[in-house]
């Protein structure tokens, strides 16, 4: 380095993994245990199953399963990591973190630990606040899990909303990188947003300080699909435009798999071609803050993401919260 030059930092994806419970359960198993059929859940959701964790599981467990598979992948010591933040809204206790949880069964035990709690958000929210913490410096080699346990907060005889959600982890290592050194690599623009006065369209009924219960998911479904697709869509484009990118250059989109008709609106509204969308909801169904790294990763893994390739994360979730990521791998 020059004398005098300040050294910018790009953070850099270096290592993806997942992890779903084994228990994968169908649409037609579920309605022998609740009025519902495979037929509605397709036409309105796209979904076909999802994975419920085993009793003896937790959020931090899934989380610890996709964040070794990260670290794997990355190539590094967990000894290296020194920011682990977990975005997750069923953490296994009201505190500690579910991400200090984590990094003490990973074998990590400096730096930095903390949660992030942005619903379906969780991983674009985490994504936005590991590259500022990357970028400026206070850590080196960043682990970031996307976890939850959605099933363990549902109203089982609520059948508008049982038969949408499934538990799941995914994790991403990012590199703080020398920006000269880094060849373009990074992420490139993220675009973080809330509006809290829809807060009740879609939340969980009690808390540590209200009602002092774990509480159940209810949701208004109608309202929130209004919402979705306007929110998801300003965000792309605002995300691209932060980047000096065009929809059209985007190589991947990765959404968060509520819906397949919400991803199918935005797909249309944006002009996006479908064969660029990668959709995973009918295995997974909404797996909240695991749902964008869950879908990144299998797309990963049967070759369609690569390296080279411009990718965009994007979700939207309770709170309500929106945002998108723009990734060049
Ligand atoms: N099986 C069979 N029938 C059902 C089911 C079910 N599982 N659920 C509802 N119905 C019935 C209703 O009782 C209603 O019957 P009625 O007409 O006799 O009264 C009918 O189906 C229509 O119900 P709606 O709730 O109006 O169905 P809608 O078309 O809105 O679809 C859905 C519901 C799928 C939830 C839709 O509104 C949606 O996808 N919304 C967005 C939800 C979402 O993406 N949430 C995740 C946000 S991210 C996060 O942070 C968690």
């Amino acid at each position: 380095m020059g004398k005098g030059r300040v050294l910018a930092l790009v953070s850099v994806i270096s290592g993806f993994g997942a992890y779903t419970p084994k228990n994968s359960v169908s649409n037609d198993e579920l309605s022998q245990m609740i009025d519902t059929s495979d037929q509605w859940i397709r036409d309105r959701t796209g979904i076909e199953s999802r994975f419920i964790a085993d009793p003896l599981e937790s959020t931090s467990s899934l989380g610890v399963e996709a964040a070794k598979a990260a670290i794997l992948d990355a190539n590094i010591s967990p000894k290296d990591i020194d920011l682990i933040v977990c975005a997750t809204s069923t953490p296994d206790k009201t505190f500690p973190a579910t991400a200090a949880l984590i990094q003490a069964q990973i074998g990590a035990n400096v730096g930095i630990a903390f949660d992030i709690q942005a619903v379906c958000s969780g991983f674009v929210y985490g994504m936005a606040v590991v590259d500022a913490m990357l970028k400026s410096g206070q850590a080196k080699n960043a682990l970031l899990v996307g976890a939850d346990t959605f099933s363990r907060i549902l109203d089982w005889s609520d059948r508008g909303t049982s038969v949408l959600f499934g538990d799941g982890a995914g994790a991403c290592v990012m590199r703080a990188m020398d920006s000269t050194k880094a060849e373009g690599k990074g992420v490139l623009a993220n675009v973080l947003r809330a509006d809290g006065k829809y807060a009740d369209i879609l939340n969980v009924d009690s808390g540590a300080s209200s009602g002092s219960r774990v509480g159940k998911l209810r949701m208004e479904g109608q309202a929130v699909f209004r919402h979705a697709v306007t929110n998801i869509s300003e965000a792309i484009l605002t995300c691209c435009e932060r980047a000096g990118k065009t929809v059209d250059q985007i190589d991947w989109f990765v959404p968060h798999q509520a819906n397949k008709r919400i991803l199918d609106g935005v797909a249309k509204r944006l002009g996006i071609s479908d064969d660029k969308v990668i959709m995973t909801v009918q295995i997974h169904g909404n797996t909240s803050a695991a749902s964008v790294p869950l879908a990144f990763d299998t797309a990963r893994k049967d070759g369609r993401i690569k390296a080279g390739d411009l990718v965009l994360l994007e979700a939207m979730g309770g709170g309500l919260t929106w945002g998108a990521s723009l990734i060049q791998l």
